[in-house]
């Protein structure tokens, strides 16, 4: 199948929508980009003054459509949507918990997507991952990798039973590295640092330690390893972190719930 453009569009132009614009337009590509945002921000704006985007164009069958507004939105602009869903339309959501089955039913296409990006997409940073359906064709799963990398980095396609779990990783996961950010912050707060050293002190460790683990070819248990030893500072820290019923097995446990919550949300 020859690749789907011209023809993007984009329905939604908040955050996560204009990362995406942003990096479509940045990267140089050549469609024409129709943009459907109801209260356009200044820099989606901009794109349109510098004709990079049609702004709320009459609606066209798009050759691929991406849906970027919150999950409650979804279906009260389903008529809007069907619109501009042709037979040929790829459509890829980002909406958290709205299934392929749900999009396929509700759009009348089987060609679906799903992406669960996450909040360091923002900046480029992120985890996207990508979900299909197994009888998906390897372009479309290519071309969508490539639609999403703007984002970060893209995992998938996964099966979407995968999802939830991936998606308690990845997609949460933001979260529980701020949470470890700032829990090191008051921790050093409390033993007598000013607070915004602490937080600097936190802030900078968390991303120099990313960092690291991302140029290392080791896995992070080693890197941890690598800076505790035997009956030094680090190991006693740790000793509290990974006993029993601690940091290991919380996460376990936070995973699940979740998991769960993913799940219910999902209508699962
Ligand atoms: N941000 C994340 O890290 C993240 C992570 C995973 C998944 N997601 C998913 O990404 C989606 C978008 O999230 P977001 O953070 O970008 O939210 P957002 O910043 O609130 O953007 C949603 C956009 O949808 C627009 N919208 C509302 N009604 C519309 C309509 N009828 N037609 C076209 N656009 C309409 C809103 O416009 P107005 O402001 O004018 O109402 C808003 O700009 C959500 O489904 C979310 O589940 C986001």
């Amino acid at each position: 199948m020859a690749r789907p453009e011209p023809g993007l569009t984009l329905v939604g132009g908040g955050r996560m929508g204009s990362a995406l614009a942003g990096g479509w337009i940045k990267s140089g590509y050549e469609g024409p980009i129709a943009v459907f945002a109801p209260r356009p921000s200044d820099l989606v704006r901009s794109w349109e003054n510098d004709g990079k985007i049609r702004l709320n164009p009459d609606s066209a069958t798009a050759s691929t459509l991406v849906i970027a507004v919150k999950p409650q939105i979804f279906p009260k602009i389903l008529d809007e949507l069907r619109t501009l869903v042709g037979p040929n339309t790829l459509v890829l959501s980002v909406m958290a918990g709205i299934t392929l089955s749900s999009l396929a039913d509700k759009l009348g296409t089987k060609r679906v997507a799903r992406a669960m990006p996450n909040t360091p997409g923002l900046v480029g940073e992120g985890m996207t991952l990508l979900c299909l359906p197994e009888d998906a064709e390897d372009d479309d799963a290519a071309y969508l990798r490539e639609l999403l990398t703007p984002l970060g980095a893209v995992e998938g396609p996964l099966g979407e039973n995968q999802l939830s779990a991936a998606t308690a990783i990845s997609g949460c996961g933001p979260a529980y590295a701020f949470l470890l950010a700032e829990v090191m912050a008051a921790a050093g707060e409390a033993r007598g640092l000013p607070r915004d050293l602490a937080l600097r002190l936190a802030q900078k460790t968390v991303q120099g330690a990313g960092a690291l683990m991302m140029e290392s070819e080791d896995p992070p248990s080693t890197l941890r390893e690598n800076v505790t030893s035997p009956g030094g500072v680090t190991k006693a820290a740790l000793d509290v972190l990974m006993r029993e019923g601690a940091m290991p097995s919380l996460m376990k446990e936070a995973v699940d719930a979740a998991i769960k919550r993913d799940r219910e949300l999902s209508g699962d």
